[in-house]
């Protein structure tokens, strides 16, 4: 037995099932853009960890962070002891991200924890119970997480869930649907309004959540107007604006934050993956006032702001500016964007290209009926980028949806081979447009 399917197998053996597995790779190593295996097989990585190395695998000054602090101390716990790392970490939040004139942050450890903790402030600050969320959404596998999560597979037989939620359609604009942005953003927010009166009533509603580019579930992008229609809606009725900036955060989108393309301030905002540059670290950042509507002891854990994951997100953060990530990720967002746009010119399955700086995605429909969501060529797809070389994962609730998330430090080289590799892939698996196909 090779010493990949030896580490498969005793994964199966050991592992429980429900912990998803999505493919038969085996990761041993880690540099920049690139994973080698158990058996020394290398790859070019467009999944980045699940969108969490936006600054590269193994960057030295994070590394060398991590070193210095592991040897100062590991954890104290904050609810122990103040320590610097923990409010440097939360100044250059507050500073990166200000809500408003006076922002405060509180650090946990996953994203999950991050949204369980900006809802629970969210009702504490308006003292409401519900909770406005959307389909296609994702915020993690806790339990208020998992409730306002919207992927029924990632869900199913887990409940009873959280009450109080409320579901609405995402604004979902795609290249391949009849209705404009502007449209589409009408429509949602007159949705909105009617569910104010015939769902909940607004003055039982804590706060709405929303991701701005939806990361698993299929990176759509909110159309401007309608976020900017949210915030109104927000204001009107004493709501609090929630942005998860969990997987969009931290340069993805060319920006810290994706809600700078909006001209929006969300009052309470939750964030993971890329701030921790690869050790696990959430926060969320709000509003002074809302953040301080809260009880002593009601937020955080034991864990939350661990100092080695604060020195790594410091660390991290520093690189990211020194490297210019988001001057960066608007550059290969540019690139990517111009090489998916002409494979969605070629093939007919191919039914959206979208995205935000550097967040990117294609969608594949059924030949026959571009309304059909087509998950099974995006598993082949997906399988045979593996065989050549290239790490690469799915998103959407029909898994139809083939995301980028390369380290923003790829450099242009490896992310054209990246890319020569998925265009391969998809000319094997996909039908190329008649009018390519007909000879004229
Ligand atoms: C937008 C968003 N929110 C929350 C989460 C949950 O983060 P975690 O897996 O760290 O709990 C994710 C994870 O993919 C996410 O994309």
């Amino acid at each position: 037995m090779s010493k990949n399917q030896d580490l498969i197998q005793r994964r199966n053996d050991v592992v429980a099932s429900g912990v998803g597995r999505l493919s038969s790779l085996t990761v041993a190593q880690s540099s920049g853009a690139t994973l080698k295996d158990a058996e020394g097989r290398e790859y070019i990585d467009f999944a980045g960890g699940i969108g969490v190395l936006n600054v590269g695998h193994g960057d030295p000054v994070v590394i060398e962070a991590i070193q210095k602090q592991a040897e100062i101390m590991l954890h104290t716990s904050i609810h122990v002891g103040t320590y610097e790392l923990y409010l440097e970490l939360c100044e250059k939040l507050v500073e990166l991200v200000p809500h408003g004139e006076r922002t405060k942050a509180m650090l946990v450890n996953t994203g999950a924890e991050a949204v369980e903790n900006a809802i629970k402030i969210a009702r504490q600050a308006t003292g409401r119970a519900g909770v406005i969320c959307f389909t296609g959404a994702f915020h993690g596998r806790t339990l208020m997480a998992a409730t306002l999560t919207s992927k029924v597979s990632y869900k199913v037989g887990c409940g009873p869930y959280a009450p109080e939620v409320y579901r609405l359609p995402y604004p979902v604009v795609r290249a391949c649907d009849p209705l404009t942005e502007d449209e589409v953003a009408a429509r949602e927010l007159q949705r909105l309004r009617e569910a104010l009166c015939d769902t909940t009533s607004p003055s039982n509603v804590a706060a709405i959540i929303i991701e701005l580019v939806q990361g698993e579930g299929g990176f759509y992008v909110a159309p401007k107007a309608y976020v900017q229609g949210l915030r109104e809606i927000c204001d009107e009725h004493g709501i609090l604006l929630i942005i998860d900036e969990v997987q969009s955060g931290f340069c993805r989108t060319g920006r810290w934050a994706a809600s700078e393309h909006y001209g929006v301030t969300p009052d309470l905002s939750t964030w993971a993956k890329s701030l921790g540059g690869g050790l696990p670290i959430s926060a969320v950042v709000g509003r002074a006032e809302v953040m301080d509507a809260t009880t002593p002891g009601t937020l955080g854990g034991t864990y939350g702001g661990n100092p080695v994951a604060c020195a790594a997100a410091l660390a991290t953060i520093r690189q990211m500016d020194a490297l210019q990530l988001n001057d960066r990720a608007m550059k290969s967002g540019q690139r990517i964007r111009e090489r998916l746009d002409a494979l969605a010119a070629q093939y007919t399955q191919i039914c959206d290209v979208r995205g935000l700086g550097a967040m990117l995605a294609i969608e594949f429909a059924k030949s026959n009926d571009r309304s059909q969501p087509d998950g099974e060529i995006v598993a082949a797809i997906i399988t045979t980028c593996l065989e050549r070389g290239l790490v690469i994962i799915p998103a959407g609730v029909s898994g139809n949806v083939i995301r980028f998330l390369a380290p923003l430090v790829i450099s242009d080289k490896m992310l054209d081979q990246g890319l020569a590799i998925l265009e391969e892939a998809i000319a094997l698996h996909a039908l190329q447009a008649p009018h390519l196909n007909s000879g004229l």
